[in-house]
């Protein structure tokens, strides 16, 4: 009799097919990664946009901004697995990025939830407006200071308003930015 194979082990003992993969893995970002570095995002809604990578959050990942007035990113959280780093800095003076953590973009969605648990409810739709214009100013506060540093080199405006496209058969990883 043959004790039962653990479960643990049915995806290892499977032959794996070598297959090449649709989904591109970049190389793990370097802890050093230095905010104001210019990266380019590998998925999701703006898959192929340069954005400025101003600092990480608790949750690991990496607050960003097109800035949304270049290139339409707005003031979001992206996946540090899923960007390229570029050799491309801008500087960060004058930006005071102290209010954005996990919990800042965490409060719209919650408040959204809560709206949705009782629909019509005033309390969840004034939330939503404050929340809501609070992210449109704050956007406007750290653009106008990242665009007046991005004004200082020449042609990075275009650089970053340009969207990157990979062909099929790059290796994104292997390639120098
Ligand atoms: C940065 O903004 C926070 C509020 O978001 C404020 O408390 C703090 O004083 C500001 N720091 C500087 C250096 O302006």
């Amino acid at each position: 009799m043959s004790a039962p194979a653990p479960k643990w082990y049915a995806s290892e003992d499977a032959p794996v097919p070598k297959q090449t993969r649709k989904s591109l893995r970049p190389q793990k970002l370097r802890q050093s990664l230095v905010p104001g570095t210019v990266l380019i995002l590998l998925a999701g809604r703006f898959r192929g946009k340069r954005v400025v990578y101003l600092k990480s959050l608790e949750d690991n990942t990496l607050l960003v901004s097109g800035p949304f007035k270049v290139n339409g990113v707005p003031l979001r959280r992206v996946n540090a697995r899923y960007v390229i780093a570029t050799s491309t800095k801008v500087s960060l003076d004058g930006l005071n990025l102290s209010k954005f953590n996990t919990a800042y973009f965490l409060r719209e969605k919650s408040t959204l939830a809560q709206k949705k648990k009782s629909e019509g409810d005033f309390f969840g739709e004034g939330g939503k407006k404050v929340i809501k214009a609070e992210r449109i100013e704050d956007q406007k506060v750290v653009d106008k200071a990242l665009i007046t540093e991005i004004k200082k080199t020449p042609l990075l405006k275009q650089y970053l308003a340009t969207t990157f496209s990979l062909k099929s058969g790059d290796k994104p990883h292997l390639m120098k930015f």
